[in-house]
């Protein structure tokens, strides 16, 4: 693929590209490796073995024992695999779980899940930088807590939580404890000793693996149901044949991670930096969310008062890939729950943009993506979508002059020919303008 025009990738947090020596590790298994692992001829026997490679290499990067690691599909499954298989396992025990209100959907909704077969489950909040209190933890602990699943960083704004103080207050409690380390993982240090976690969740394709391959790790001697039934691999804890090509590629992934945590940390921190301030220099009024004292190294959320986060991608999409902390569907604006959590004002949370760096990320890159954003953000407020919270009525008049919402269909190559468009029209009674979707039809749905 051609990447020279592509515009410029600052979206890692949503999924990484294959690193090339994980591709370089992985391709005998594609070429000509196909055992399956359990049989009991050479063919299986490299299978194999290239399996138990990989599960010491991801339980070196945990500084676990190899057998403390099972694969999964991903994050996702490995957090479905925690939650739920400690939920069972320990039901005569306790029904109640605790977590927060920032976690990933694929621990909120095994949550919300449990809470409908009779568990009952606390949702912790967060205070404006994204943390979760150690006290609050200690204050919602309950006889019949058995879990607790907090996620090491987060996602959207990088906050990372004080794991080793919450695991202070399991130990003694006999609680167990989860974190969900998917983006913490190959970017800040994830040693389980330290961490002191009972489980830890893996998503290979956030640390340059495939997707579709993680890990969770079970510390040894812990009772835990399995989500499916079938034959005996993984210990018995995860059934069905292993995916020998994707373990190999996660295996690698976390050998490398390991070997170049702190030059990749720094790399990746140096770059997020040259953007954070990059853009405060140019738009100051810009607002950073998450823990600045405590965030993943490569990770910025920034919020700009008054624009809409999917007219401000569709702005820049030519230049930067990147995310928004919000969603406009139908002329509602759904606001990320992690900036609702942390009471990032809406004007403001509507206007978010998350940004995250990797391990490929140029000065260049940084460079024209600050350029890039910044002029946007300006243009952006420059046509007074600031103004988004007054009243509809005056909003239709002032753009389309006399034309009533249902005589308007929508069109949309690009934002400003869309608003020019759209302004064109808007003193020509038969003039009919049709959107099909993006910045404009996000601004568009906000006036609806
Ligand atoms: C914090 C967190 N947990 C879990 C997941 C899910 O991982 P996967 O995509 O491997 O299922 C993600 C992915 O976005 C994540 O960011």
């Amino acid at each position: 693929m051609d990447t020279s025009t592509l515009p410029i990738y600052l979206d890692y947090n949503a999924t990484t590209p294959l690193d090339p020596e994980v591709i370089k590790a992985m391709r005998p298994y594609l070429d000509g490796h196909f055992g399956n692992p359990s049989s009991a001829h050479c063919y299986g026997r490299n299978a194999h073995a290239a399996v138990q490679k990989a599960r010491a290499q991801v339980a070196t990067l945990l500084n676990c024992a190899p057998n403390e690691v099972v694969f999964t599909s991903g994050g996702t499954e490995a957090n479905n695999y925690a939650i739920r298989g400690i939920a069972l396992a320990r039901r005569n025990a306790g029904k109640h779980i605790i977590t927060s209100q920032i976690e990933h959907p694929a621990v909120t909704n095994v949550c919300k899940r449990l809470q409908r077969d009779g568990f009952e489950v606390t949702y912790l909040p967060v205070d404006e930088q994204g943390r979760v209190g150690v006290a609050a933890v200690e204050n919602a602990l309950r006889t019949d807590t058995i879990l607790i699943t907090l996620m090491h960083a987060n996602n959207e704004v990088g906050t990372v939580q004080p794991i080793e103080d919450v695991a202070r207050l399991t130990k003694s409690r006999g609680i167990v404890f989860h974190t969900d380390a998917a983006q913490s993982v190959g970017k800040v240090p994830t040693d389980i000793t330290v961490l002191g976690v009972d489980l830890l969740s893996i998503a290979g394709h956030k640390l340059y693996a495939p997707k579709g391959i993680g890990a969770l790790y079970v510390r040894e001697g812990l009772a835990i149901e399995p989500l499916m039934d079938g034959a005996g691999q993984e210990g018995g804890r995860r059934p069905g044949t292993e995916n020998v090509l994707a373990s190999v590629g996660l295996g690698e992934a976390c050998e490398i991670a390991a070997k170049s945590l702190s030059a990749n940390r720094k790399q990746m921190e140096r770059m997020r930096d040259r953007l954070e301030g990059g853009l405060l220099e140019l738009v100051p009024e810009l607002r950073v969310n998450g823990d600045r004292r405590s965030r993943l190294p490569n990770t910025l959320s920034i919020s700009a008062e008054g624009i809409d986060a999917a007219a401000l991608l569709t702005h820049i999409e030519a230049q930067v890939a990147a995310s928004a902390g919000a969603a406009c569907h139908s002329g509602q604006v759904y606001i990320s729950h992690v900036l609702e959590a942390m009471h990032v004002p809406p004007k403001w949370a509507r206007g978010t943009l998350r940004l995250s760096t990797g391990r490929m990320t140029t000065e260049a890159n940084i460079d024209a993506a600050v350029a890039a954003i910044a002029a946007a953000i300006k243009q952006l407020q420059s046509y007074g979508s600031s103004s988004l919270d007054v009243d509809m009525q005056e909003h239709w008049e002032r753009i389309y002059g006399t034309k009533a919402p249902d005589q308007v269909s929508w069109f949309r190559p690009h934002l400003e020919t869309s608003l020019a468009l759209i302004e064109s029209a808007a003193g020509d009674p038969a003039a009919s303008i049709i959107d099909v979707g993006g910045g404009a039809s996000t601004l568009v749905d906000d006036l609806i």
